[in-house]
């Protein structure tokens, strides 16, 4: 009997992610008769049930919230972009071991469609998100702040990035990146978003990126795309990193344009 080709995503929720129809489209695209499951696993469970998942004939899984520190942490091997951002969201089961990698990062410079080289950048968040697309922007050459409602989180990271640290009011950039979860909640209005945000006395900027998604557009990104910014949207970042991901796992070149398709039409909710 043929072995099972299986990928799936861990998570805790994990029943709103968006990744398996789009992985199922991609993988039908590509002819490979492999499937993308839910692996909804609590934190207490995580390690040792990744640990088992190549035994049961995963070649690969996604890890999203909150595994994707200790997805750094079990693996064997890691890429220098997971060590440097100190979490993974792609492992990948290998004769060697436990490779672990950060599709985030590059996902959302692919996402952004340009290089953001020499650009004035600022990140909303000094979460897990927030680590990332600051470490993403900087090392494509952007010149990044990161602005935090903590500001002693905030400030941690500008330190440990070198990168500034940005008070509200300050400066006005070309790319505004919201890491935060604000905005998960479909009903929040665009007023609320834009105060906790502390955007709500700016114009929007020339581009804006929100790592939120949801069934509708976010309240910031119709907020901008009505200032006339360019918008790139949660789902675009999600295709982009999903389909790094996939090229890890399979070898072949991501079919994105179905990958796009499948995931606007999926059923949930969170970056
Ligand atoms: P993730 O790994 O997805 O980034 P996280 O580590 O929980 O998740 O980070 C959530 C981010 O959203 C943080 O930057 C958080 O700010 P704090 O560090 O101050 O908690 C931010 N956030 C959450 N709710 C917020 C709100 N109502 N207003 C502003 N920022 C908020």
């Amino acid at each position: 009997m043929l072995s099972p080709h299986l990928l799936g995503v861990a998570g805790f929720p994990v029943g709103h992610s968006r990744s398996p129809v789009m992985h199922a489209a991609a993988l039908r695209e590509l002819r490979l008769p492999w499937r993308y499951l839910k692996l909804p696993l609590p934190p207490e469970l995580f390690a040792e049930a990744a640990r088992a998942l190549p035994a049961a004939g995963y070649v690969g899984v996604n890890v999203t919230v909150p595994h994707k520190l200790a997805a750094l942490r079990l693996a064997d091997h890691s890429t220098p972009t997971a060590k440097a951002i100190g979490a993974a969201n792609t492992l990948t089961f290998t004769e060697a071991g436990i490779e672990a990698d950060n599709t985030d990062a590059p996902g959302l410079i692919g996402a952004l469609g340009e290089s953001p080289s020499g650009r004035r950048a600022l990140v909303l968040g000094a979460g897990g998100a927030g680590r990332a697309a600051a470490w993403a922007l900087r090392e494509a050459g952007a010149e990044v702040s990161v602005w935090n409602r903590t500001p002693e989180r905030g400030r941690d990271l500008a330190a440990e990035l070198g990168i500034g640290y940005a008070e509200r009011a300050a400066g006005v950039p070309d790319l505004v990146v919201n890491a935060t979860s604000v905005g998960l909640d479909p009903d929040i209005s665009e007023q609320r978003v834009l105060e906790a945000l502390g955007l709500r006395v700016r114009e929007p900027p020339a581009a804006l990126v929100d790592l939120v998604y949801g069934e509708r557009e976010t309240a910031l990104t119709a907020w901008a795309r009505r200032g006339g910014s360019a918008v790139v949207d949660g789902l675009e970042v999600l295709v982009h990193q999903g389909a790094l991901s996939l090229e890890r796992w399979t070898g072949r070149g991501p079919p994105l344009a179905a990958m796009r398709a499948a995931a606007a039409h999926g059923g949930l909710d969170i970056r």
